[in-house]
């Protein structure tokens, strides 16, 4: 394997830490689209079936991390949003349904639950600052909860839950179980089975390392056909390519939910990044990823005035670390960090920082150096 260094060429000076945000492309993402640029421009789509391979060795990349049973089992879309919807105006609800999620929610993973009103669905959004979130979530499901989804890791708090125990919860209740997985896949290892859940999703441009806009959709085998279609087109139909048939049916794999052309160019770059990630495998990254956190937590915490806004138990986080300063304002401290070269967020009440597994110890000494001065 090449070097990560050789992987990450960021610029001199930059201290990139904002992976849960859209994350730099590795060397091997940023060539392929590359190449693949040149081939458009030079013999265009002449060799279409290579570029199948890859997308399919892509399907097989993301069967992998998310440790689904089947490729079938996977679609790619557009964004988790996009997503979030296949779900939510797939299902056929009845007035009176409940859908369990949280109060902290990225907008995305609560107004797509909001837009079934119409159809009497009611939201109820549970807090997660008490000390047994899951119990929280599982006692908030009645008789008429038809679904919980949650984020794996809250994208502003970077609290992250027991998916299992949730899943298990769900299962006994009877309650469907989504997983909006943005700030997990590719941060720490993630499995669809282990978690019992019914949908997972997460776009590529954070903790996997791709481009954005190209997503990957578990539905599980048994929910496929109970979610109604809205998109139809050539590619999501059994016979796709067969254009001269007229009878047709939606393909009994996830493709059902992929209607047209793919995103090409997007798979090209993911499948790229994602060879990298299943080189260094889930469990290092992972691990490698938490030493940074942990490291991170435990300095920040030392400096006086600083206060830390994410969790300090590494098995109630991945990799969000998100900090305030007494004293400071927060968009004051981030543009005091920008002005470092400091790439980070500004969320939930204060500064966030998210480095990846790749991210050089002297960045993070570089960083906490800079927050010891304020
Ligand atoms: C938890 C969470 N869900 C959803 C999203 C939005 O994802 P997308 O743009 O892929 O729809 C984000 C992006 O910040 C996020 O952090």
């Amino acid at each position: 394997m090449s070097s990560l260094v050789d992987e990450f060429p960021l610029i001199e000076g930059l201290r990139y830490l904002n992976h849960a945000a859209v994350a730099p492309w590795p060397r091997r993402a940023a060539l392929a689209v590359r190449a693949f640029a040149e081939q458009n421009m030079t013999v265009g789509a002449r060799d279409y079936p290579l570029w199948l391979k890859t997308e399919q060795s892509l399907r097989e990349r993301l069967k992998r991390l998310l440790n689904a049973p089947s490729t079938a089992d996977i679609a790619l879309l557009k964004n988790t949003s996009e997503a979030l919807s296949m779900v939510a105006f797939g299902l056929d609800w009845k007035p009176g349904d409940q859908v369990v999620i949280s109060d902290e929610e990225l907008p995305s993973n609560r107004v797509v639950w909001e837009a079934l009103q119409p159809q009497g669905v009611e939201v109820i959004q549970i807090s997660l600052r008490g000390t047994d979130p899951e119990a929280a979530l599982l006692a908030a499901c009645s008789a008429r909860t038809r679904l919980m989804s949650i984020s794996a890791v809250q994208y502003a708090s970077g609290l992250r839950l027991d998916l299992a125990r949730l899943g298990e919860g769900c299962e006994k209740r009877g309650v469907l179980f989504c997983i909006d997985a943005i700030q997990q896949i590719g941060a720490l290892p993630f499995d669809v089975q282990e978690s019992r859940c019914a949908f997972a999703m997460a776009d590529g441009h954070k903790w996997m390392l791709g481009p954005e806009g190209l997503a990957v959709f578990y539905c599980r085998r048994d929910m496929r056909q109970a979610l109604k279609l809205h998109e139809f087109g050539w590619h999501m139909l059994e016979h796709a390519g067969d254009y001269e048939r007229s009878a047709w049916e939606p393909a009994r794999s996830a493709r059902r939910f992929e209607c047209g052309s793919p995103n090409m160019l997007g798979a090209m770059g993911l499948e790229a990044s994602l060879s990298l990630l299943e080189e260094v495998g889930m469990d290092q990254v992972g691990a490698a990823l938490e030493a940074r956190v942990s490291h991170l937590s435990a300095e920040l915490t030392a400096v006086p005035g600083a206060r830390l806004l994410s969790p300090s138990d590494s098995a109630r986080r991945a990799g969000i670390v998100t900090f305030a300063v007494d004293g400071w304002d927060n968009a004051e401290l981030f543009e005091r960090l920008k002005a470092e070269q400091i790439v980070c967020a500004l969320r939930g009440g204060g500064v966030r920082l998210s480095p990846h597994f790749y991210t050089p110890p002297t960045i993070i000494e570089q960083t906490l150096a800079v927050i010891r001065n304020l």
